[in-house]
């Protein structure tokens, strides 16, 4: 598939409409986490540089169509503004007249910041006169946005069919990154899927046996299928009543010849706290009360050795609770071997998800994966297979 990006884009003296997640933690009313904020800024250096107005819009949690004080982006703009070294004009709406008389009012390479999209009930709705009202204050639209992409709304989907648009830098990046990831990978692929429950990711795991040459299941899910292949998980958590639909992913990854990496040794304890005792065993010997916790150092030793003879490992997912030393150990060290051979050039490297980025940032390797998407929703659905509007209306 190929996207329309910022190359193909006439910028000077162009009203730019902006679409980026800012969708960011926030403690005591500051931005405690700016990982998404400098992810704009490539796009935003782009546009001042081929001499835009740059005009910011985001959504912040969840208000449901109308306004929410707490949910204001307001306390985005000055931690913005310093990164950019710049000032950072805030509209307290995102259409009408005081959107109008801000672009007006600001000259080519200036930045303004529109209040919470979400605010209106026509965004999420995808209403087309919203998104007419949002357009009415640009020449062109970009999207930054991949981690919003997912969702058909009227900033990431409809205001596309209205204004010339084109990917951003940071949507450029990351969709390149996952086309060569998991669209056109460099074989053999491994993908590790860890995480606890196969109930949030049985269509990512059916998308991926048709796809990928080796898939190493962890975390609590591995359980759900150790036991649906009559293993004794002792008090470990599972979904037992999947153990049918455990089967048949099985059953289908034979078909497509995928081969299923599963825990053969386990890192045990009765309670999962840090300091709790705890041991290591092989399946079937667990004890009554042992609780499975991580995967074992041979299991972990066999899928560094899978990641030594593949080309591209596509990763979603923790093997084990890995918030909680030592049960960290079998994610901690498959994550530093992953992004040693990323580093060395011998691996194509692709994380995603929340509690992913969470326990490489822990592993301390994040840096040298090839690329660590900060999308949670949509990253998981485009592990899935499907179509993410916002991506699909950037098509050329
Ligand atoms: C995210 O934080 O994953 C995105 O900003 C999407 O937010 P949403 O789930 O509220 O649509």
């Amino acid at each position: 598939m190929a996207f329309r990006n910022l190359d193909q884009a006439d910028l000077a003296g162009k009203r730019a409409l902006v679409r980026v997640d800012f969708n960011v933690p926030m403690a005591n009313g500051e931005v405690s986490d700016d990982t998404r904020l400098r992810a704009a800024l490539p796009t935003i250096a782009r546009l001042r540089a081929g001499g835009a107005k740059v005009i910011l819009m985001a959504h912040f949690d969840r208000p449901k169509g109308v306004r929410v004080p707490a949910m204001s982006l307001a306390p985005v703009a000055a931690p913005l503004a310093k990164l950019l070294g710049l000032k950072v004009g805030f509209v307290d709406d995102c259409i009408g007249e005081p959107v109008a008389a801000a672009v007006a009012a600001i000259a080519p390479g200036d930045v303004i910041l529109l209040e919470n999209l979400r605010f209106h009930a026509g965004e999420e709705q995808n209403d087309p006169d919203f998104a007419a009202a949002l357009a009415a204050n640009g020449d062109l639209y970009v999207n930054d946005a991949f981690s919003a992409a997912h969702r058909a709304h009227a900033s990431t989907e409809g205001i596309a069919h209205i204004l010339p648009a084109y990917a951003g830098e940071a949507m450029r990046r990351e969709l390149d990154a996952l086309e060569a990831a998991l669209g056109n990978p460099q074989r053999p692929v491994l993908g590790i899927v860890g995480g606890s429950k196969v109930s949030t990711k049985l269509d990512l795991l059916n998308n991926l046996v048709a796809k990928l040459d080796y898939l190493a299941i962890g975390g609590g899910m591995a359980n759900t299928f150790l036991f649906a292949q009559g293993h004794d998980i002792a008090a470990s958590f599972a979904e037992k009543d999947l153990a049918d639909t455990a089967r048949e992913i099985m059953d289908k990854a034979k078909v497509q010849g995928c081969e299923l990496l599963l825990p053969f040794d386990v890192v045990v304890s009765e309670r999962m706290e840090a300091g709790a005792p705890w041991g290591v065993c092989v399946l079937g010997e667990l004890s009554p009360t042992d609780r499975i916790l991580d995967a074992g150092p041979r299991t972990v030793a066999h899928l560094m050795a899978v990641m030594d003879k593949v080309k591209t490992l596509i990763w979603n997912g923790p093997l084990g609770v890995f918030e909680i030393p030592p049960f960290d150990a079998g994610t901690t060290e498959a994550a530093a071997h992953a992004a040693a051979l990323a580093k060395s050039g011998a691996l194509i490297a692709v994380a995603g998800g929340g509690d992913t980025v969470a326990a490489l940032h822990h592993a301390g390797v994040a840096d040298d994966f090839t690329f660590v998407s900060t999308a949670g929703g949509a990253f998981l659905e485009w592990m899935e297979g499907k179509t993410l509007p916002g991506v699909a209306a950037l098509q050329a």
